[in-house]
């Protein structure tokens, strides 16, 4: 077992192998990847704006769960740094015919793949997919069910940092359905890793996970005590599809008590900014004055997913 048995995402040399979870991912690694994200930023700008850091590399995408802005940038990525890029179109793929992830991924990585890119409903299938495959091959976690969202946190946290610069004395509130959010998740155990001093996670109880507090958060129910003197307004989408049962009374008075307003916004500080992970659902989270207004910065957030992406793919061959 070459891989590092306290953190099966690092070899030996305590590198990183796959990318699977922000959890326990050390500090240092988390700047490498924000660092090498902001070179690549530069590259993205060029009139060329390529590399040639994965040619002749192997990158396929498996999408098992619908996807616009993840797989697209990560397609992008991949071909900014000259790898060849497979989409598995799954609907059309032998999973229809009954085919396990397992089998999958083992018929494709005979096809000689170097890294995967999975985004999977079943928490875990990344891990599980990790554990199953040649150890030279990386695999990259693009959103598991409800467990962990990597890119997309640090893509949060290099927006955060490119208006903010740094999170030592920084608020942050993360709001809405936390509950079945892979995001959140992502973003609080970056946060919490960066150094911020004080994260806030606003939300009914219905959607807060019990004993969130046990991850360093404020808990508040009041949207418009939480956004008080905030630096950072981060917003989720409601997962409408991983929700059991009622959680809620309606979409209206969710939108009442939690969605993102312009007299809310009014109560963080002047100029804290808004991201959003997308989708977004108009008027249930967010109002489209906040959403299209002047604090949002919901679009160089995908602008910054490219970037991000470049990183994580590269230091990934590079170890
Ligand atoms: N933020 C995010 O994961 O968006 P997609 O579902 O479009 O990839």
């Amino acid at each position: 077992m070459w891989l590092n048995p306290s953190n099966p995402q690092l070899n030996k040399n305590g590198e990183l192998h796959h990318l699977l979870t922000l959890e326990g991912l050390p500090e240092a690694i988390l700047w490498q990847i924000l660092d090498t994200a902001k070179s690549f930023v530069g590259v993205t700008q060029r009139e060329v704006k390529k590399v040639p850091l994965l040619r002749g590399k192997a990158v396929f995408n498996l999408f098992f769960e619908p996807s616009t802005r993840t797989r697209t940038t990560f397609e992008i990525a991949a071909k900014r740094l000259s790898a060849d890029v497979i989409n598995l179109a799954i609907n059309q793929s032998s999973q229809s015919k009954g085919e396990s992830v397992l089998d999958t991924v083992a018929n494709l990585a005979a096809m000689q793949a170097d890294m995967f890119i999975v985004r999977h409903a079943a928490s875990g299938a990344p891990h599980l997919i990790s554990r199953h495959v040649a150890p030279e091959i990386h695999i990259i976690n693009a959103g598991d069910g409800r467990h962990a969202h990597p890119t997309q946190g640090l893509l949060d946290m290099f927006t955060i940092r490119h208006y903010k610069q740094d999170f030592s004395s920084l608020r942050v509130a993360i709001i809405g359905d936390i509950l079945h959010s892979r995001v959140a998740r992502s973003q609080i155990h970056a946060l919490t890793t960066l150094g911020c001093p004080e994260i806030r996670v606003i939300g009914p109880k219905t959607l807060l996970p019990s004993h969130v507090e046990k991850l360093g958060v404020h808990v508040y129910h009041d949207m418009r005590n939480g956004l008080k003197d905030v630096d950072v307004v981060m917003m989720l989408r409601l997962q409408s599809e991983r929700m059991q049962g009622a959680l809620l009374p309606s979409a209206q008075e969710f939108y009442k008590y939690y969605g993102l307003t312009e007299d809310k916004l009014a109560l963080a500080r002047p100029d804290a900014i808004v991201l959003h992970p997308g989708p977004m659902n108009r008027g249930v989270e967010i109002d489209s004055s906040v959403a299209d207004g002047g604090q949002s910065v919901i679009l160089p957030q995908v602008t910054f997913g490219i970037g991000i992406r470049m990183a994580v793919m590269s230091i990934l061959a590079g170890n």
